[in-house]
Parts: C-alpha cells; sequence; structure tokens
C-alpha cells in the first residue's frame, strides 16, 4: 500500500512536470521572452509592442541581407557593363568581373550568419514573416553590426579595444576584488557588449543596454549557447562591399573569425542584459560607464540627468567618446565639449579635472585600408555629489 501511494504520488508529480512541459512548449514565444523580461526592465504594453515590431523588422533585414546587398553588386555589374568591348577587354585582363563574383560570394558568406541569426528570432516569434518588408536602413545596418563584431568580438580587433578601454579597466581595478561584488556597473549603449563583458569578467555585476534591434538580435546570437559553440567559430567579410581605399583585393575580402572569446549570458551571470532605451533603465548603480555613447543622444540634457538619477549618492561617471552628433537627424541639441563639462556640473556632477584626458581612437576601422579617421575621444571621471 506505501508503494502504491508512492507511485501514485510520483506519478501525480510527473504528470504535473509532463503538463507544464506541453503549455511551455505550445508557448514557445512567451517562455524565451520570459526569460529576456528577466534582464530587462519593466516597460509599457505599448512600448514592449513597439520594441517588438522593431525586433520583426530587424530580423527580416537579416534574412533579406544577401537580396538587399545583391542590389548594390547589380548595379556596380550593370555599371561595368556600360564600357566599350575595348575597356572590357582590359577590365577582364584585370579579372574585374572575377572581383566582382568574389564580392558575390562574400555576400553569401556572411548572409550564413544573417540568416542564422533571423532564423534564431523566427523560432521565438509566431508573427515573425522572414519576408516582410525591411527597413530602408537594413543594409546599412546590418553592415554596422558585421564591423561591430570585428570591433568587440575579433582579435583583429583587440588593438581597437585597446585605445580606449584600459583607462576604465585602471579606474575600476583600484576596487579591492572583495568588494567588486558589491559594485554595481551600468554600460548604456553597449553595442555588442564587450566593454560590459570584460567589467563583468573583473567581478562587477554589469548591466548592459542597448536600445538597437539590429544589435540586440546579434548580442543574442553571440551569446546564445546554441548558435555560439566556440571560438572562431563565425566568419564574415565585413568591408567587402567598400571598394574604396583599398590596396588589395585580398585586404578587401578578407575573412575575419568571431568571437575571440566565448561570451554566454545566463540569468546568474555577471553580465545582464536590457533591451531598451537607456532613459528607462531604473535603480541606482555605482559607476555608468559611457563609451562612445553621449553624442548618439536624443537629448543630450536628458541623457546626463539619466546618468546622474541612475547613480548612488557619491556614485562615479566614467565617460569616454567623439562629438559626432547627427546633424538634423536626432539630436535635439549639439553641444560642444565646453557646454558638456558645463552641464555636468549643472546637473550635480563634479568631472575631475586631472582625470581628463584626450585619447586617440578609432571606430570599426579597417586596419589595412588607405585610410584612417581618428577620433580625439574625451575621457573623464565625475562624481555625483552625495546628497
Ligand atoms: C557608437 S555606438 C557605441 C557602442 C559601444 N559602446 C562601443 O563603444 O563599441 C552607440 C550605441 O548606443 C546605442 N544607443 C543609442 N541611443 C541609445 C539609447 N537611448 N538607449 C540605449 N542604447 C542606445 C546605439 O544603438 C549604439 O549601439
Amino acid at each position: 500500500m506505501v508503494v502504491l501511494e508512492d507511485i501514485t504520488y510520483d506519478a501525480l508529480i510527473y504528470t504535473l512536470l509532463a503538463l507544464i512541459l506541453m503549455v511551455c512548449l505550445s508557448k514557445r514565444e512567451t517562455l524565451i521572452n520570459m526569460f529576456w523580461n528577466m534582464i530587462q526592465p519593466p516597460q509599457s504594453l505599448d512600448e514592449y509592442q513597439r520594441y517588438e515590431r522593431e525586433l520583426r523588422s530587424a530580423a527580416a533585414g537579416y534574412a533579406q541581407y544577401s537580396m538587399l546587398a545583391n542590389y548594390d553588386l547589380y548595379r556596380m555589374r550593370y555599371k561595368y557593363g556600360t564600357m566599350s568591348r575595348f575597356h572590357k577587354n582590359i577590365g577582364g585582363a584585370l579579372g574585374y568581373p572575377k572581383k566582382l563574383d568574389t564580392l558575390a560570394e562574400t555576400i553569401e558568406a556572411n548572409a550564413l550568419i544573417t540568416t542564422q541569426i533571423s532564423a534564431m528570432f523566427g523560432k521565438l516569434s509566431d508573427k515573425f514573416s522572414p519576408t516582410s518588408k525591411p527597413s530602408p536602413q537594413a543594409l546599412e545596418r546590418i553592415r554596422d553590426v558585421l564591423k561591430q563584431f570585428v570591433r568587440e568580438w575579433s582579435s583583429e580587433g583587440a588593438s581597437e579595444r585597446q585605445q580606449t578601454f584600459p583607462y576604465i579597466f585602471a579606474i575600476l581595478e583600484k576596487i579591492p576584488i572583495e568588494a567588486r561584488i558589491t559594485t554595481t556597473v551600468v554600460v548604456p549603449g553597449s553595442g555588442l557588449g564587450r566593454l560590459a563583458w570584460e567589467i563583468a569578467q573583473m567581478g562587477f555585476p554589469t548591466l548592459s543596454n542597448e536600445n538597437s534591434s539590429y544589435m540586440n538580435l546579434a548580442f543574442r546570437f553571440l551569446t546564445s549557447r546554441t548558435q555560439t559553440l566556440q571560438t572562431n567559430q563565425h566568419v564574415i567579410h565585413p568591408f567587402s562591399y567598400w571598394f574604396s581605399h583599398q590596396r588589395s583585393n585580398s585586404s578587401l575580402f578578407r575573412e575575419v573569425r568571431f568571437p575571440d572569446v566565448l561570451p554566454t549570458l545566463s540569468p546568474s551571470s555577471f553580465l545582464q542584459h536590457a533591451e531598451t532605451d537607456f532613459l528607462n533603465l531604473e535603480g541606482e548603480y555605482d559607476y555608468v560607464i559611457t563609451h562612445f555613447f553621449i553624442d548618439t543622444s536624443n537629448n543630450i540634457i536628458s541623457t546626463i540627468q539619466k546618468i546622474h538619477s541612475l547613480l548612488k549618492p557619491g556614485g562615479t561617471w566614467i565617460n569616454v567618446g567623439p562629438l559626432l552628433w547627427m546633424t538634423g537627424a536626432q539630436s535635439t541639441m549639439e553641444m560642444s565639449l565646453d557646454e558638456i563639462l558645463q552641464l555636468s556640473e549643472m546637473m550635480g556632477f563634479t568631472v575631475h579635472e586631472s582625470s581628463r584626458q584626450t585619447i586617440d581612437s578609432e571606430y570599426t576601422r579597417n586596419e589595412l585600408a588607405m585610410i584612417r579617421w581618428i577620433y580625439e575621444a574625451e575621457f573623464w571621471v565625475a562624481t555625483k555629489g552625495q546628497d
């Protein structure tokens, strides 16, 4: 009888578990969204639905990357075709048609990654259609993401990261190891999350934050245990679309592998990620670290106000970056460095003069190209007053 009771009890538990599993499987989207919600701050239903639409549009862009990129290639082939037979013979002798064929091959190689990103999202969203119309900026956004993989997660990007990351680490390294577990950091506009990940690796509970649906889908792909399983697993040709400033075709078409280290994200890891507008973040942190971020603000005053409100009294803001305003596009005020420093003081920060430095730095460069774009990025450390 006792045995029978045990069996009945076990059977009940197993039936219950099976039922829960069935419900979960039938609500796959809800279940997986629950995981992402765990690391997202609360949002209104409207905001959530708007963001879901943005994700679907970005995922459609990723699905159609090959087609979008091939439009450019068709134009290039067409232009070449308009030349005289004599000039085409010379072009042929130089291997130009073959060069266009190689571009086609690199597009297809990149598309292997972009379709995986899209398919991964498709598994989560019943409403997603890979053939729906992507945004007009889709191709540009995806090309930016491919170069961002290089900047943040390849060995080729290491020297670019080295230009600025050590200045931030030098400040954080002063905090004793045992105190780090209670020292919280937020990194807004985190792109593909490398800086935030490095800080979490140092032992700080860190929140990365990004609102671009293109970046966030790529970040999910990068940190997914089913998509990214080993270092240097993924191969892309991030520079092949831009024939300008190239010394050779081999440097133009070269492959870059990523990730150079394996990032994974779990609810228990020191790194959490919030897919939302930075202005929606809540809570109080010890450090806010803005890295190539503040000039992407729609409203620089709201941004600095928010940085201030996210800090505990006495908390620290570290900034590194240029002032590249998207003139006439999104920024409501385009301030000079002097104005920003003055604004920061007005908002209640003390900007430490002794911390200030100008750092020559690059952003998603092609290290083999015949062009250099150097930012004189400004670095400063500021503290919030105690009251
Ligand atoms: C120039 S990128 C810098 C990325 C990364 N920090 C780096 O240094 O490589 C700026 C990032 O901020 C993000 N961003 C801009 N406005 C934002 C906002 N209001 N909330 C969250 N992220 C934002 C952009 O999508 C972009 O990925």
